[in-house]
């Protein structure tokens, strides 16, 4: 069983980051010279998947603009001789195939999810949230695929966060298998009360999920919040076949949250080939002044 698909949902009103997306979507804040979104698409293509599908809402569409030919500005570039610039404007179109579908209603995660069913198929495929960064040698994405050709189950990336974030975060609890930080999962649970697990093993938005997941989604209710929780069909889906979480190797950014979003700026303008240097001589200056 081959990995061929990633579904990237990015149907979600961004409330976090008003007023900035209240015309704009999250996903379309720039990161250095390049939206988030195309970080996460980039990602994938480096992971060897063959087709993306975002799922979108309405005000989403620049999302698919941005990866689509624009002929208009193409002729004007062409006409002005900006050939480099043409030719880059032009890779982002060429990157992978892209379909979309569109959520009509921001009913939550797992039913973001639940709307590619018809795409998706009957075989294994890639989540990757549409504001959720991760900076790292190996592309995240990669780092599940290798597991999955391993495992070939359901997985869950996962990082450790400060015992006081986990309510903020859907928390797995797992026993530790003979392989680099990799567990078999054993409990999930949504925004966990604080004192309620002992675990800080926090899902970040990257997973592969076997296509069972969309039967239990069907009977899936509203849970926290009132929306359907990815995480509630995780856990069936767990007690249905068996789930699998790996601590990848990177750093993780919230991008559709502020502070992660200027962290996220930092960390990718600090490795920017021609702008890095001189951004970290200005933050030391800007710091030694404060
Ligand atoms: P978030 O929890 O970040 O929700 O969703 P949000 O609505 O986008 O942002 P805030 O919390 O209001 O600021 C995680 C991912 O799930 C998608 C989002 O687009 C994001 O990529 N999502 C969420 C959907 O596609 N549909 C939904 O109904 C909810």
């Amino acid at each position: 069983m081959q990995v061929r698909k990633a579904v990237i949902p990015v149907a979600g009103l961004g409330t976090r980051f008003l007023p900035a997306t209240k015309a704009i979507p999250k996903e379309m804040l720039t990161i250095v010279d390049r939206p988030t979104i195309q970080y996460i698409v980039e990602e994938v293509v480096a992971s060897g998947i063959d087709q993306i599908i975002f799922i979108t809402s309405e005000g989403k569409s620049a999302i698919e603009n941005h990866f689509d030919f624009n002929f208009h500005l193409d002729a004007v570039l062409k006409e002005k001789k900006k050939v480099v610039l043409g030719e880059e404007l032009n890779n982002i179109s060429n990157l992978i195939d892209i379909v979309s579908v569109r959520q009509k209603k921001p009913l939550g995660l797992g039913h973001a999810i639940w709307t590619a069913r018809n795409v998706i198929g009957d075989e294994p495929f890639m989540v990757l949230l549409g504001d959720d960064m991760v900076l790292s040698k190996t592309p995240c994405a990669k780092q599940l695929l290798d597991l999955f050709d391993e495992v070939g189950e359901s997985i869950v990336a996962i990082q450790r966060v400060p015992m006081e974030e986990t309510p903020q975060y859907g928390i797995v609890e797992g026993d530790k298998i003979d392989r680099d930080n990799t567990y078999k999962v054993t409990r999930m649970v949504e925004k966990p009360a604080p004192g309620t697990t002992d675990s800080n093993m926090a899902i970040i938005g990257r997973y592969i999920l076997m296509p069972e997941i969309f039967t239990i989604l069907d009977k899936t209710t509203p849970g926290h919040g009132g929306e359907i929780q990815l995480t509630d069909a995780l856990l069936a889906l767990t007690k249905q076949r068996g789930m699998y979480a790996m601590e990848f190797e990177g750093t993780r950014f919230d991008a559709g949250d502020k502070m992660g979003y200027l962290k996220a700026i930092i960390a990718y303008g600090l490795r920017h080939p021609a702008l890095g240097k001189q951004l970290k001589e200005h933050l030391q200056k800007v710091v030694a002044t404060l």
